[in-house]
């Protein structure tokens, strides 16, 4: 009986951010979903826990080198498709754009001037998981000065990158904003990750949460996240830039 109207009370704790703006739901381009039902499946859930609009951002990297005249085909593919579900509470699928890498391989490649950005000339952008040795400062100020507004994913999940280093403090000084990953802070990426993302947060730098829903699995832990206490106290403490997207 309880456990019923915990999961009431607090099913809709995301619908403060209103807006995804990280997620992997184009069917077969990435890691992310691998076909329409799944996509489905995950957008449900995605507005179950409060989520109302959703932008979809495949990887753009050296592993999946999508090409974003087709990646744009899929995705108007993709429209067509969920048409079949209006009325059955799917959150609104807003547009597409991508998760930029910036590597040694790829910042260069994402400089061309195809990128689709979020809108207000957006770039979501995220680095190698470990560190290559390669510094992108250079490369997010080329973006800068082109007039993009950059958004760093996950800073929490990369362990080279401290709350208080060089690297971040120079992020910030030059207007990046940043995203940490919602199941972060449920532990799904484990507990240094997790650690971080509060403190990202806590520190007062962070301005949009992203879910990086993938899958499924994905979607069953963003269901016990919002459950979870610690999250539902810091959302009532923070805000966030979500909505603005
Ligand atoms: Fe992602």
């Amino acid at each position: 009986m309880f456990g019923i109207f915990n999961r009431n009370r607090n099913s809709s704790i995301f619908s403060v951010l209103g807006t995804d703006m990280h997620c992997h739901l184009l069917p077969n381009v990435d890691d992310g979903s691998r076909n329409v039902n799944e996509t489905v499946s995950c957008l449900k859930t995605l507005s179950s826990v409060g989520f109302k609009k959703i932008y979809i951002t495949p990887h753009f990297h050296a592993n999946y080198p999508n090409d974003e005249a087709d990646i744009q085909k899929r995705y108007e593919q993709l429209t067509k498709e969920l048409k079949a579900y209006v009325g059955q509470g799917l959150p609104e699928v807003a547009g597409i754009s991508g998760e930029y890498r910036f590597d040694h391989q790829y910042a260069r490649r994402a400089g061309v001037d195809k990128v689709i950005p979020l809108p207000g000339k957006t770039l979501l952008c995220e680095l190698a998981l470990h560190s290559s040795g390669y510094d992108p400062l250079d490369d997010f100020a080329e973006y800068k000065k082109l007039g993009y507004n950059l958004i760093l994913a996950h800073p929490e999940r990369y362990p080279y990158l401290g709350l208080h280093s060089d690297a971040v403090i120079k992020m910030k000084d030059m207007g990046m904003a940043f995203q940490v990953n919602i199941l972060s802070l449920n532990g799904f990426y484990g507990e240094t990750a997790m650690d971080k993302g509060f403190s990202f947060i806590e520190d007062g730098i962070v301005e949009y949460l992203g879910t990086d829903l993938h899958n499924t699995r994905y979607a069953n832990e963003l269901m016990a996240t919002a459950r979870n206490s610690k999250v539902q106290s810091l959302l009532k403490r923070h805000t966030f830039r979500n909505n603005t997207l």
